[in-house]
Formats: C-alpha cells, sequence, structure tokens
C-alpha cells in the first residue's frame, strides 16, 4: 500500500462517509414546479367559489385541445378514469380482449378489467420498452376488440405497425399518454391515432393538476358520451349545471361514474400547460447531461430518441444489471436513497404481481422482456424543479453508488 492510500484509509477510517446531498434535503423524485400563476389561479377559485367543474374546466379542456390539434377533449379526475371511460365508450365489455404492454402501470391493465374484458399482455421491445407490434400481430384472436399503446416514459410506440394491424383486423386504438404530453410521432400528437387518447396529471406527470386526466378524441359522439359517463351517466345537459344560467333539470341516461374535474385541479393545469415547452426544454437538457455524464459507467442507458418523433422526456430510466455492478437494483435504491436521492421503479412486470397470477394464470418468465426490465430499471429525478446542483448531486450519488 503506498503512503496516499494508508492516508486515504486513515480518512475514511475517522470520517464519517456522509451521503452526497445534506440529511435534511431529500431530493423528491418527481417534485413538481408550480409557480405563483397556480398559486393565484387556484386563489381565485376560492373567493369566487367555484370550486367544483365550472370555467376553469372548460378553459382546460379548449387550450389542450388546442395544444393537441385535437377535435374534442373532456377533463376527468385521473388518467385511470379517462381510460375506464374510453373502454366503455368504445363498447368495450365482456367476451372482448384487450391487448397492451406487459411493462405498465397497473392502472392500464386494471380498467381493461373494469370494463368487463379480458386483458391480454405483449412483451415489449427492450431498446424502446413499448409494446412490440410483431407479438401484438400474433395474438390477435376473434375476441380481440382494441390495443392499448403506452407511450414509455414519453417515447411513443410504433404507430405505423400499430395502426396498419390495428385497421388490418377492425381493432380500436386506446392510447394510454400517461407519460406523453409533448411526444409526438411523425409529426402527430400521441393521443390522435385511435379512438380516445387518455392523459394524466398526477403530481409527478410533465403537466400536473395534483390529480387529473383528459381524454382526447376525434368523435363528436364520444365525447358525449364519456362527458355522459364521467357525471352519473347524467345528460350532457347537467354540465349546465356549473354554469351561471340558472336551475336546469337534468335526466339519468346510463348509470355513470363519478370521475370529473375540479376548478381548483384545473387552475394549476391551465398554467401547467402555459410553461409546458419551457419544462420540457429543461427535462431535455437535464437528460442529455445524465446521457454523456453515465455513458461511461457499467449501467444501461435509454436509446436515444427516434428520427421524425418528439420524445417527451417524462421519465429517464437506467437499468442497473447485476452481472455488470455486482449490485442488485434494489440495494442501488437503498444506496441512493441513503444519499438522499429519491428514485423511483417504472415498473415490475404486470405478470409479478399476485392478482393477476391468481386471475389469469400470467407467468412473468412468459414475458422475458418486461420481467428483465422491470428487475433492473431505475428512474432518475428528471424534473424541471431541479437545480443545477440537483443534477449535479444527482451524478455524484450515481458514480459513488456504483463506486466510479
Ligand atoms: C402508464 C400509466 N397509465 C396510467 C396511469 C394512471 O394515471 P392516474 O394516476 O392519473 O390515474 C399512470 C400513472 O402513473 C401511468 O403511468
Amino acid at each position: 500500500m503506498d503512503s496516499t492510500a494508508i492516508s486515504a484509509a486513515a480518512a475514511s477510517e475517522s470520517e464519517p462517509i456522509k451521503p452526497v446531498r445534506a440529511s435534511e434535503e431529500f431530493l423528491i423524485f418527481g417534485a413538481p414546479l408550480i409557480c405563483e400563476e397556480e398559486e393565484r389561479e387556484i386563489l381565485n377559485s376560492l373567493r369566487t367559489g367555484w370550486l367544483g367543474t365550472g370555467p376553469k374546466v372548460a378553459q382546460l379542456e379548449r387550450e389542450f385541445r388546442e395544444y393537441k390539434g385535437a377535435a374534442h377533449a373532456v377533463a376527468v379526475n385521473s388518467c385511470t378514469a379517462a381510460l375506464h371511460l374510453s373502454m366503455l365508450a368504445a363498447d368495450i365489455g365482456p367476451g372482448d380482449e384487450v391487448m397492451t404492454t406487459a411493462l405498465t402501470f397497473c392502472a392500464t391493465v386494471n380498467t381493461i378489467i373494469h370494463a368487463g374484458a379480458k386483458p391480454v399482455l405483449v412483451d415489449v421491445d427492450p431498446t424502446t420498452l413499448n409494446i412490440d407490434p410483431e407479438e401484438v400481430a400474433a395474438k390477435i384472436t376473434s375476441r380481440t376488440k382494441a390495443i392499448v399503446p403506452v407511450h414509455f416514459a414519453g417515447r411513443p410506440c410504433d404507430m405505423d405497425a400499430l395502426v396498419t394491424i390495428a385497421q388490418r383486423h377492425g381493432l380500436k386504438i386506446i392510447e394510454d399518454c400517461a407519460h406523453a404530453v409533448e411526444t409526438t410521432y411523425k409529426g402527430r400528437p400521441a393521443g390522435t391515432f385511435g379512438s380516445f387518447g387518455c392523459f394524466s396529471f398526477y403530481a409527478t406527470k410533465n403537466m400536473t393538476t395534483g390529480e387529473g386526466g383528459m381524454i382526447l378524441t376525434a368523435d363528436e359522439k364520444d365525447a358525449d358520451r364519456v362527458k355522459i359517463l364521467a357525471l352519473h351517466g347524467m345528460s350532457k345537459d347537467a354540465w349546465q349545471r356549473f354554469s351561471d344560467a340558472g336551475y336546469k333539470h337534468y335526466y339519468v341516461v346510463e348509470c355513470g361514474y363519478k370521475y370529473n374535474m375540479m376548478d381548483i385541479q384545473a387552475a394549476l393545469g391551465i398554467h401547467q400547460l402555459r410553461r409546458i415547452q419551457k419544462n420540457w426544454e429543461r427535462r431535455r437538457e437535464i437528460w442529455a447531461i445524465y446521457q454523456s455524464e453515465f455513458a461511461s459507467l457499467p449501467l444501461t442507458v435509454p436509446a436515444p430518441p427516434d428520427e421524425g418523433t418528439r420524445h417527451a422526456y417524462h421519465l429517464y430510466t437506467v437499468l442497473i444489471d447485476p452481472r455488470r455492478t455486482n449490485l442488485t437494483r434494489d440495494q442501488f435504491i437503498a444506496d441512493m436513497t441513503t444519499e438522499n436521492i429519491g428514485v423511483g421503479v417504472h415498473y415490475q412486470s404486470i405478470p409479478v404481481h399476485p392478482y393477476y397470477q391468481e386471475r389469469f394464470g400470467w407467468r412473468p418468465e412468459d414475458y422475458p422482456h418486461s420481467l428483465r426490465i422491470g428487475e433492473q430499471t431505475v428512474s432518475l429525478p428528471l424534473s424541471p424543479k431541479l437545480t443545477e446542483r440537483d443534477v449535479a448531486d444527482v451524478i455524484r450519488a450515481v458514480r459513488k453508488v456504483l463506486h466510479h
């Protein structure tokens, strides 16, 4: 051992090992960037008394529709609600099969079950982490009614292939755009390819209303149907209860749900949407810094966006392969937490969950890419709220945890 090594060893014995970030400053994963405009807008709702569905919801619907270039937008209280109502409005029900990816949030699958249909899982392409169109085509049966692609992390699915398959077999497409507000594919916005596009405005998403969601559709009848279903099944005119036009009777025309968005939520969303491009640019910048800083480390970084597409940069996911790092993903997460850096997992594969195994007999090993990715994936902080120091802390923590 040379003298430098001895002194380094002595120092590490006498000094406590400090985390990369001071302990009082835990970096919360997915913290939203909320500004004064949102505060003022919410205060305005509180002062005017418009708390529930009202003019701000109508404004958010209009502005989101314009941003996405869609004919109709209906605001709801989550993407889960958006997916559920889209399934119902697409007449998906008992006896139908709906195909989706094995690497997604449970809500994508649960809403297929809520509609009474049977979910059929498809493995992902290991590079894009998106549903594999070839396997979709191979799994179509006479019962298949729809495909639910998820634009994972904000990277668009291969929509040319999926639309071709859907047209050939008369299937509906319901896009799960929870990660994909800014996503485009060959110039066309995600959420406008199929019958419905479903968005999430959950607290960690690219724009937030705390909890919230939006449904896009090109068809006026479909828009009317999801509106009715989102408000107890009351006829469309019932929404006028939320205007200042005076009392109006309403009539229940089917058994609906309580899925409407509140003005207090829309107050956040209006300003989040105005800042969408700026926040996207900041996340793209952080993404690029991570890509270059992590290129030489023993982990797998995300594939670059495909040409002709716009990636929404919702998640920055790396893969921790214990054969390369001597570290499991879960140990990496524990060590990052010790360094005061919050991380996420998107996602363990759907078939590892006991409910689905018991109900559908799914075996995780039948979806090998999703299984492996689900065991190795970690999402690092990518919020536009991150300062330069935060980004540097994440990088230092990753290097320290990987001993680089
Ligand atoms: C891919 C995907 N689908 C659906 C959802 C459900 O969104 P929400 O929480 O708005 O219901 C999420 C939320 O995390 C998601 O990531």
